[in-house]
């Protein structure tokens, strides 16, 4: 116990010194990988996790001439752990990076780590637009909130939406979907007649939708994280807004591709807009979608997967400018990098560290007795627009 406080109180000075001097000698390339992998992100974790090991069995487990040693750690989703476990990986195991991220909180929790340890911190997950800003040693693979709602709204407002009440879960960035997607739908003449927040933990829908429904827009905007989708489906039908009329645009978190199939047909229809679907039509993707499967007993990689994989690309293609040093040379050498993802072509914004890709605009569909997240619409290069600076 003692220990553990000493260690922790005294994390911001020790963190400085010892990292990086043992790094230069070593044999090893070590990435930290925080994630979710028990609780109620769970799902988000074995995404994660599954796809950092397709990239390393499909790429090798040498880089720059070290060993690629991938130290998983579950913080459950609780950001006390994350924190915890990254000061532990920093200073015990010495890691050269630290990845991962299942949550917005978790992520802004480690980012003071990152700075202090002048330690590169690849967000595969988390998307709320500010996390970029949070540490400058921190590099996004994943996507952000802004890039997707903002598109979807625009589709909304083209596609005979007028009304819609938003309905978002209530953490970082759910209040990004419901500021950004709000703000655009409103500019372009739509009208928003409520908002709607609902927990982060043990969320129950049934309420909301109940207002949903009374209200009666002609759609519900909805955003809730991956793996959750599912369960305001279900709720969605069971309070029978679907036979009232009331159609369902959403953030692409919603109809997650690796429960998708759970859904039933409810979620025929279903318009969302994301950065990445299992039924993006590229050969890549069908190799990463199959090799994802064949690894995984048959499970269809989501959109966290995808972040994950490309973010072990921008690792392994750093480490190998920087010869496998850490600290700063790793970093700017993850900065710009442009290449072909399973979602289709990307680039890592040298300015912002954010990520910039295509957004496409999807409408599930039963293709061959399963639902897919068929694209409709490919918006191209978008950049996070909720930044400050
Ligand atoms: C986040 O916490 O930033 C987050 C998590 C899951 C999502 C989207 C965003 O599906």
């Amino acid at each position: 116990m003692f220990k553990r406080s000493l260690l922790i109180a005294t994390a911001g000075i020790t963190l400085a010194g010892i990292v990086g001097v043992s790094h230069a000698q070593d044999s090893t390339f070590k990435i930290g990988l925080i994630l979710p992998m028990t609780g109620p992100f769970a799902s988000t974790g074995m995404q994660l996790e599954s796809a950092a090991r397709l990239y390393v069995a499909q790429h090798g487990d040498t880089v720059a001439g070290k060993k690629v040693v991938l130290i998983v750690k579950d913080d459950t989703g609780m950001p006390d752990a994350t924190k915890r476990l990254a000061q532990e990986l920093l200073i015990n195991d010495k890691v050269q990076v630290l990845a991962g991220f299942g949550l917005t909180p978790l992520a802004f929790a480690t980012a003071p780590l990152a700075t202090q340890s002048k330690t590169p911190m690849v967000v595969m997950a988390a998307a709320t637009s500010a996390i970029t800003e949070a540490s400058p040693f921190i590099v996004r693979t994943s996507f952000t909130v802004p890039q997707v709602v903002t598109t979807l709204a625009e589709w909304a407002t083209k596609n005979n939406v007028k009304k819609v009440v938003s309905l978002v879960t209530d953490y970082a960035p759910g209040v990004d979907s419901e500021k950004y997607f709000n703000q655009r739908f409103i500019a372009n003449g739509g009208q928003v007649i409520e908002t709607l927040r609902v927990p982060l933990r043990n969320p129950d829908f049934a309420p909301f939708l109940q207002r949903v429904r009374d209200a009666k827009p002609d759609a519900l905007f909805a955003f809730v994280p991956a793996g959750v989708g599912s369960a305001l489906m279900k709720q969605f039908a069971e309070r029978g807004l679907d036979k009232a009329g009331i159609r369902l645009i959403a953030e692409g978190s919603v109809t997650d591709d690796n429960i998708l199939n759970e859904m039933g047909d409810v979620a025929v229809g279903v318009v969302t807009a994301h950065h990445y679907s299992a039924a993006h039509d590229s050969a890549l993707n069908k190799k990463f979608v199959a090799d994802f499967a064949k690894a995984n007993n048959g499970a269809r990689p989501n959109f966290m997967a995808v972040g994950a994989y490309d973010g072990m690309r921008v690792i392994y293609e750093a480490a190998k400018v920087s010869k496998g040093v850490g600290g700063e040379v790793l970093l700017n050498a993850m900065k710009g990098q442009v290449f072909e993802s399973p979602r289709g072509p990307m680039y890592i914004d040298a300015r912002t560290r954010d990520v910039v890709h295509n957004v496409y605009v999807r409408r599930v569909e039963k293709i061959g007795g399963q639902l897919w997240n068929r694209e409709i619409e490919t918006v191209s290069d978008v950049k996070d627009i909720g930044k400050t600076r």
